[in-house]
């Protein structure tokens, strides 16, 4: 069995409600309880097992990146603004085992400019921005060999 993480940060709990001309109308429950069916529809060779966590805190996600960081298989990050300005979550991305994916839903570039700098990308993976909720279903792609 391999446990995936999507980790959400600040104000994504708001997704639905929060500029719906940028970041859509569904909120997140909602995907991701169909995230978790589309999981376990392609769970067919490997069981892969999807978890969901969502913090307001920068030091609270840092703690959920310690947390799974040396056992999962995989990180799906979305850390809204905290991307742009977080050096400590830099850290704890270089601190981990695990790689990490990060993901934004709207295109970063092609908005405002203090949003085209991200101190989390150079210590992931790969970054997935600007193709609304499936951003995350890519990443998750990706980690399940797909
Ligand atoms: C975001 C983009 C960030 O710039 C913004 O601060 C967010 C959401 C996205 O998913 O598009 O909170 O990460």
């Amino acid at each position: 069995m391999k446990n995936i993480l999507i980790l959400n940060g600040p104000n994504l709990n708001l997704l639905g409600k929060r500029e719906p001309e940028i970041y859509g109308n569904t909120d997140f429950e909602h995907y991701i309880d169909y995230l978790n069916r589309w999981t376990d529809t392609q769970s067919k060779k490997e069981e892969f097992h999807l978890h969901y966590f969502q913090s307001n805190v920068e030091g609270i996600l840092i703690d959920k990146l310690h947390e799974v960081g040396f056992s999962y298989h995989g990180i799906i990050f979305n850390a809204g603004a905290y991307a742009h300005t977080s050096i400590a979550l830099a850290d704890a991305i270089r601190a981990i085992q695990t790689p990490v994916i990060e993901v934004h839903i709207s295109n970063v570039h092609a908005r405002e400019s203090f949003r085209h700098q991200s101190y989390l990308s150079a210590y992931c993976e790969g970054i997935i921005t600007g193709f609304g909720l499936n951003s995350y279903k890519l990443a998750l792609r990706y980690f399940m060999g797909l």
